[in-house]
């Protein structure tokens, strides 16, 4: 009897150190001390069963090892709800921030580049980066053996598809498509075989300008130029529109913008000019017209085509286009 009260004690003493919350402790004191069918309890139920002179000395175990029990039961009880305080959170605490993505600054660059112009009426069309000789040099008066074509040194694909060097072809798709007026915009990639340095790389952004209409005269490109880029710079930024040449437009300007870190005066990123080359642009060739079957003694149109790189590069005082391409996070989280 003394043995198996002996190996009782020890069966609820393992079993209530095992219970890991007030819910399985509570089904340990319900197995050896319920009023029903506690193991314990039953024992002393049946004590009537013994002899007389045994009853007493075994009583007194019986109560020795539930009053242990019950002890054992109290101890994990108090452990138990100790531990569940020590996991309690404390929300006072501050938190952990999230690592937030952002836009990469070219992407930045576009999207303040297209809110300027859908403000002044431009639409926004796309044109494949897979292009023909035809659209990417031909319709833009540039044919074979051309001079100008040797400046875009190209990515042939085959014997007549490359991919685009500029995006001065999206023009042509568009007018091939619709009729004036038009008003678009054309972002996208560019590619050409440049050595890759501190301001080449073989894959650009650049984003194309035109616009269409029967009486639309130098005077609109550069209001509208000067306007953009009084919004992505600021209003003291002068314009400089410099004589120069492309073959799609009569007369082309390339522009320049008084320089964004000196304003002017000359330092190490205009070399001592103090003007900065921001893109090309001029009036429609009537040549261009007459590819796509405008009739240019009626319609009259402007172009421009700009790096976004190097608007980007001017806006953040970034020093090498490589940068924008090699995915490094301290310089990419900085914008
Ligand atoms: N496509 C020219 C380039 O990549 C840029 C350009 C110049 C675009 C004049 C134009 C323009 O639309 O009128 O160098």
């Amino acid at each position: 009897m003394r043995e198996k009260l002996e190996r009782l004690r020890l069966e609820a003493k393992r079993k209530i150190d095992e219970a890991t919350n007030e819910k399985e402790l509570e089904a340990v004191r319900v197995e050896f001390l319920g009023r029903r069918q506690g193991k314990i309890t039953q024992i002393l139920r049946n004590i009537t069963d013994l002899s007389p002179q045994d009853r007493p000395l075994v009583g007194e175990l019986v109560n020795q090892i539930k009053r242990a029990v019950q002890e054992d039961l109290k101890r994990r009880e108090k452990e138990i709800s100790r531990e569940e305080e020590e996991e309690w959170v404390d929300i006072t605490l501050p938190g952990k921030k999230p690592l937030l993505g952002r836009l990469h600054p070219i992407t930045q660059t576009l999207e303040e580049i297209k809110r300027i112009f859908i403000g002044l009426g431009f639409q926004v069309v796309r044109g494949p980066e897979v292009e023909t000789e035809y659209y990417n040099f031909e319709a833009l008066n540039m044919p074979r053996y051309h001079p100008a074509r040797d400046e875009q040194d190209s990515f042939y694909l085959d014997d007549t598809h490359l991919l685009r060097t500029q995006t001065s072809p999206v023009q042509i798709r568009v007018m091939e498509k619709k009729s004036p007026p038009i008003r678009i915009i054309a972002p996208g990639r560019c590619y050409r075989r440049d050595a890759v340095d501190a301001s080449h790389f073989p894959m650009f952004h650049q984003v194309e300008g035109l616009a269409v209409d029967k009486s639309i005269t130098f005077s609109d490109l550069k209001g509208c130029l000067t306007y953009f880029v009084h919004q992505m710079f600021d209003k003291k930024t002068r314009l400089r529109f410099r004589p120069s040449f492309f073959p799609f437009t009569e007369p082309s300007a390339e522009v320049d913008i008084s320089c964004i870190m000196c304003k002017g005066r000359g330092c190490r990123v205009c070399s001592g000019k103090g003007w900065l080359e921001i893109l090309g642009a001029g009036m429609v060739d009537p040549e261009v017209f007459r590819k796509v079957n405008y009739d240019p003694e009626k319609y009259q149109g402007f172009a421009f085509g700009m790096g976004v790189e190097r608007i980007c590069m001017l806006k953040y005082g970034i020093d090498d286009i490589r940068l924008f391409f090699q995915n490094d996070l301290r310089f990419l989280s900085q914008f």
